[in-house]
Formats: structure tokens, C-alpha cells, sequence
């Protein structure tokens, strides 16, 4: 085997997570092969087109691909053949009942298992329900090869910086040699590892995501409390997260939360929680309280403009999930788009990077933000994006049919409070 710090390794699925861990890999001076089950997109990523936008990933990807680090195949034998590490970067995705998916996983190990050469480590990247190390040590269907579980933490927007400064690198497997060769390959000697067995690395995984969004749940009802009660909501985070046992990071109310992570997460958890008889009351509160959340916006979207909001024009900025990606999946703002719509509003959105393909036909996606609040009757910001800060209410303001003005996320400057005819924010009156 080639000494650890440089490895060879494999990466199965060149989606978001497969791509980060990749990049970063390679760029640590591993000679990284990425294969995907699409040839469309491996050619793509060999014509230096990078399928997802990621802020730092092409650069990195690029200068990897330069220096000879990372190549991309079509063919999975070939991928993996030479391969020390062979990471399972596949999706998960979410089955009717709220259970993870594994047949990606399962038939990837099953095909890894094929080609992988003798003394190769299995590690999975890929969320996957606690127990599922198991199902893929049965799939490779070799004695010869190691499986290990090394969750990923990497948020969409910063993965890179992610990548490099991780609060931890968490690997489980049933040798402790194999999770400790599989969290040196990151060569961050200073930042805390936790080795332990798979199903306690699978179940931190879904730990972390359910415990952060039932915080913002709580955080989003507290928001709805201070409306009623003439607090603001921003003091009041602020005074409770200096508790030092508590945090003030992940404390912003907003529209409720989203993303490829959290709902699928929580989800699987709650699935897990109920399926082995100790069903997790916290997980389908927190679920049932972001549904209330995205109801709220609409109902206050409702007062402001309504009562009624047929025929109403209602501008948005921002559709994806949140700032710095353009990923629209369980986006908060097209869950509450959707509910503007169904009660009759037309609604017309900007969004600096997600763009919407035709299966979401009943938004008018417009390319500035003059067109979102030309004749709309109330302008509603729906993701952080910090270009929306920056906007000045002076010459958008009289494009509008009636100037209200409703920010869920709290970025717009108090100039829109002195200037709107109405100008509403979260978590406050
Ligand atoms: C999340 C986890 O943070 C990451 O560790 C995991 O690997 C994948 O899932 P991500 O999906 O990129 O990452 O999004 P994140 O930044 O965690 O935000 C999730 C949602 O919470 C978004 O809708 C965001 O807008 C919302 N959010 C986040 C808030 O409403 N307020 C906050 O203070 C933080």
C-alpha cells in the first residue's frame, strides 16, 4: 500500500459530496479517480465543466486535474482497481415512508466489491440509516476488504473551507487501525477524531443534522412568539445563545429550514426512531413546526396584502435554500412560493445563481431585482443572499403596485422601514 500521505483513492458519485471530497482529497497530494454512473457528466468534468456551483470547488478541481492528481473515468474498474480508499459518495434518497433509500449504496458496493483489489478500505460518505455498515459489507461480498463509515459534515456554500477546517472527523469501523488510516488521509493531526464503531458514526451523523434543525425549529416558534409579544427575536437569540451550554451559532429565524440535509435527515431519523419501537416525539414536532413555520409566512403574507391573495402580485428574492448555493432542493422558498400560489397570488422571483427548471412552470423567474418588484404588491426576501442587502429602497420602491415590503430573513437595512408603506420582519412587530 502506498504511505498515507499520499493514498490511492477512489471516489463513487460525482455528485456534490463525491465532487468536495475529491477536490480536497486530491489537493492534499492524493491520487484521487472519480467515477459516476452518468458518462454525460464524467465527460463533462473531463471537458472542466463542474455539474454543481460550489464556491472555491472548480478552482480547486482544475488546479488538481493539472497537477495529475485527479482524473476522471467512465468505468468503475477502472476507477477503483488501484485504489487504496474508495469512498461511496452516492445518494440517499428519501423512500414514501421517510426512510433513506440505500439501493444507490447497495449497488455500488456490490460493484465496488467486483473490482476493489485485495486490503482496499470501503469508506461511506454517503448518509445512510445506523446498521447499514452491515447490509454494505454483505453487498461487497469480500472478506478481504475493510468497510469503514466516515460521515460528512460539509455545508453547501462553504464545503471547501469545510473541507479543510473541520470541527471533527468522526469514522467507524469495527478495526480501530482501519478508521484511524481512513481519518489520517485528511491530515488534520490537530482537530479532534472520534473513532468508533460504524453505527455509532452513522447515527452522529444524523445526531448533528436533526439536533441543528429542531434548534432552528425551536428558534422559528420563538420568532412566532416574539411577534405576539413585542420582543425581538434577534435580542433575544442573542441573550439566550451567550449561554455558553446553549451557542449562538445556527440562531437566525427565517423562513423555516431546508436544503438537501435537514428534512431528509430528520426524516430518516424519526423513520429509524419508529421502526425499532422508540419513536422520537422531538423529531415530528420539529417537522410538524417548520411546516407551521412556511404557514405563517403565508398567513402574514395574507394580512399584509389581503384578506385573500387572488390576483395579487408578490415578488420574491431568492429560491434556493439558503445564501452561497444554488441548490433549490426542500428549498423554504418554494415551499412557501407554492402555498402563494395555490391561493391564487402570481408570483415572479429573482435568484442570483438557483435557476428553476420547467417543472416549476407557475413561478416567473425574472433575471433582476427591478422586474421582482415592478408592480408587485408586496416583495417578500425568502433567502439571505448578501446582494440583497445591498439594495436601496429609493428607486425600487415606485415600481411597486402597493409598497409592502416582507423580509423573512432580516438583511434588508432599516432605510426600508422608514421608507415602505409597510415593511414587516421576522420575528418581530
Ligand atoms: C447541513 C449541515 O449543516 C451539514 O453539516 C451537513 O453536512 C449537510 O446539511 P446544508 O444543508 O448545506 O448543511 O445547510 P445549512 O447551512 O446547515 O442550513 C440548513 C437550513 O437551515 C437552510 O435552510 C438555512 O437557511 C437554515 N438556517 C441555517 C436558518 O434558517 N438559520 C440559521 O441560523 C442557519
Amino acid at each position: 500500500m502506498s504511505s498515507i500521505k499520499s493514498s490511492n483513492v477512489a471516489i463513487v458519485g460525482a455528485g456534490y459530496v463525491g465532487l468536495c471530497t475529491a477536490a480536497g482529497l486530491a489537493s492534499l497530494g492524493h491520487r484521487v479517480t472519480c467515477y459516476d454512473i452518468l458518462p454525460e457528466k464524467i465527460d463533462g468534468l473531463n471537458a472542466n465543466v463542474i455539474p454543481i456551483f460550489e464556491e472555491g470547488l472548480d478552482e480547486r478541481i482544475s488546479q488538481s486535474v493539472f497537477e495529475g492528481n485527479l482524473k476522471f473515468h467512465h468505468d468503475l474498474d477502472l476507477a477503483v482497481a488501484n485504489a487504496d480508499f474508495i469512498f461511496l459518495c452516492v445518494p440517499t434518497p428519501q423512500n414514501a415512508d421517510g426512510a433513506a433509500d440505500l439501493t444507490f449504496v447497495l449497488n455500488a458496493a456490490e460493484s465496488v466489491g467486483l473490482f476493489a483489489k485485495a486490503g482496499a478500505t470501503l469508506v461511506t460518505k454517503s448518509t445512510v440509516p445506523v446498521g447499514a455498515a452491515h447490509r454494505i459489507a454483505q453487498a461487497l461480498s469480500r472478506t478481504d476488504l475493510h468497510v469503514a463509515s466516515n460521515p460528512e459534515f460539509l455545508r453547501e456554500g462553504t464545503a471547501m473551507k469545510d473541507f479543510y477546517n473541520p470541527d471533527r472527523i468522526v469514522v467507524g469501523s469495527d478495526e480501530i487501525s482501519v478508521s484511524r488510516r481512513v481519518a489520517e488521509l485528511y491530515q488534520l493531526p490537530d482537530v479532534p477524531m472520534v473513532l468508533t464503531s460504524p453505527a455509532s458514526a452513522e447515527l452522529i451523523k444524523y445526531a448533528a443534522n436533526s439536533f441543528l434543525a429542531m434548534k432552528l425549529s425551536f428558534v422559528n416558534e420563538l420568532a412566532a412568539i416574539s411577534e405576539l409579544t413585542g420582543a425581538n427575536i434577534h435580542d433575544v437569540t442573542a441573550g439566550f445563545g451567550l449561554d455558553k451550554r446553549i451557542g449562538s451559532m445556527f440562531m437566525t429565524a427565517g423562513p423555516g429550514w431546508g436544503g438537501s440535509c435537514f428534512p431528509k435527515d430528520v426524516r430518516a431519523l424519526l423513520s429509524i426512531s419508529e421502526s425499532i419501537g422508540a419513536p422520537s416525539t422531538l423529531l415530528e414536532a420539529a417537522l410538524q413546526s417548520n411546516e407551521a413555520t412556511f404557514r405563517r409566512v403565508v398567513e402574514r403574507v395574507d394580512r399584509i396584502v389581503g384578506p385573500g391573495l387572488e390576483g395579487s402580485s408578490i415578488g420574491v428574492l431568492g429560491l434556493s435554500f439558503k445564501a452561497g448555493t444554488d441548490d433549490v432542493r426542500d428549498s423554504p422558498a418554494l415551499a412557501i412560493i407554492e402555498r402563494l400560489i395555490d391561493r391564487g397570488a402570481s408570483v415572479k422571483a429573482f435568484d442570483p445563481k438557483a435557476r428553476l427548471g420547467s417543472s416549476s412552470s407557475r413561478v416567473i423567474q425574472v433575471g433582476s431585482v427591478a422586474e421582482v418588484f415592478s408592480g408587485a404588491d408586496l416583495v417578500l426576501v425568502l433567502t439571505e443572499w448578501p446582494e440583497f442587502s445591498e439594495i436601496t429602497p429609493e428607486l425600487l420602491l415606485p415600481l411597486m403596485r402597493r409598497q409592502n415590503v416582507f423580509d423573512t430573513r432580516g438583511i434588508l437595512t432599516d432605510a426600508w422601514r422608514t421608507k415602505s408603506h409597510r415593511f414587516e420582519r421576522i420575528g418581530s412587530l
